[in-house]
């Protein structure tokens, strides 16, 4: 498992993460056990990976904490706080009153196991949150921290939410956050004109979440989403084989699979440490930890994919068919 520092926080971190939440919630989503669940943890942590993301809204911090009761000291630990208070939507205005944070941090402390948790994020933050967060929310950030109960602080954003990316923008540029994680794949690669070289230059800790997600897990929902893009006019139609999207990614051995191009352009997009890598089947695990370490994609496959996708602002990887997967932030 190839390694890397997480930018300005200094932690050393397997370039895949285990993510324990979108649509797969370590396969509770699909039936899994709770054992079996964090059976997949303990794998993921056999085949290298020593950093996992989790969440109080994704119901994982449970199965976390069990499967790692041995060897907390070994790996880095990143959950969430939601700005609005639990149980409302995201998108609404019903922000979290003083305390509630400090309450959440000591409950997931509580169903993790441990004493202290590596990163904490602000999960999903809206454009309409920022200011709430950054006003009221960080102080009582800075007092958990200092009470050594987490180490760095971060915001992952409502990838989809924000087409401007503007929450992104501003996390990188107050200059008080360690971490980001965005949304980044290669149907919508446009963090690679701004907020990845900004982050870079800023020296955060970048997580890329959404590689795969539902388009690029299989041929049929890619071609979905391509036929929504070319509809909205981000994607020219003569630049693409409309019957078959993703046949040059896998011509000539260039990939196995989809899958496979997928982690491997998101892990090798300048200014990303580390990719989530979101399953509930362990064969899956296993072929997306060789992917995330595999190659960069061939420079012509790159500029294929840019000539394509690189014009393309709304799309997340989300994909409307009611066979593919839903999910929880
Ligand atoms: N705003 C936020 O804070 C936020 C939002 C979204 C995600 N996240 C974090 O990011 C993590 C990753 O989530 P993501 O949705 O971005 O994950 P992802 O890795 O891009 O995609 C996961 C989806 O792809 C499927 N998949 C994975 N490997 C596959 C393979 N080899 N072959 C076929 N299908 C495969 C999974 O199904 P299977 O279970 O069948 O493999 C699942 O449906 C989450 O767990 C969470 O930690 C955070």
């Amino acid at each position: 498992m190839e390694t890397t520092i997480l930018g300005r926080t200094g932690l050393k971190v397997s370039v895949a993460a285990l993510g324990a939440g979108g649509s797969s919630r370590l396969g509770l989503r699909t039936g899994a056990t709770e054992t079996e669940a964090a059976e997949l943890v303990r794998a993921a942590i056999d085949q290298g990976i020593n950093f996992i993301d989790t969440a109080p809204a994704y119901g994982t911090e449970g199965v976390v904490g069990q499967a790692i009761r041995k060897g907390r000291d070994r790996l880095v630990l990143s959950t969430k706080v939601k700005a609005t208070t639990p149980g409302t939507s995201y998108e609404g205005a019903d922000f979290v009153k003083p305390g509630d944070i400090t309450a959440s941090v000591e409950k997931s402390l509580e169903r993790l196991g441990t004493d202290y948790i590596d990163i904490i994020q602000l999960h999903g933050v809206r454009p309409h949150h920022y200011d709430f967060s950054f006003n009221e929310l960080l102080p009582e950030l800075l007092q958990i921290r200092d009470a050594g109960k987490v180490r760095f602080l971060g915001i992952t954003e409502a990838f989809g939410k924000d087409p401007h990316r503007e929450v992104m923008q501003r996390t990188i540029a107050d200059g008080v956050w360690d971490v980001i994680m965005l949304g980044h794949n290669f149907v919508n690669p446009s963090a690679m004109q701004g907020i990845l070289p900004q982050a870079a230059k800023r020296d955060l800790g970048v997580m890329a979440m959404y590689a795969v997600r539902g388009a690029l897990a299989r041929k049929e929902w890619l071609a979905e989403l391509v036929e929504a893009l070319i509809k909205t006019g981000e994607i020219d139609p003569e630049a693409i084989d409309i019957s078959d999207p993703a046949g040059f990614l896998l011509d000539a051995g260039t990939s196995a699979s989809l899958t496979e191009a997928a982690y491997r352009f998101c892990r090798h997009s300048p200014g990303v440490h580390v990719v989530l890598t979101g399953t509930g089947n362990l064969k899956h695990l296993e072929d997306n930890v060789a992917a995330i370490n595999g190659n960069p994609l061939p420079d012509r496959v790159l500029q294929r994919l840019s000539s394509i996708f690189g014009g393309v602002r709304s799309a997340t990887g989300d994909v409307a068919s009611p066979s593919a997967p839903q999910t929880i932030a």
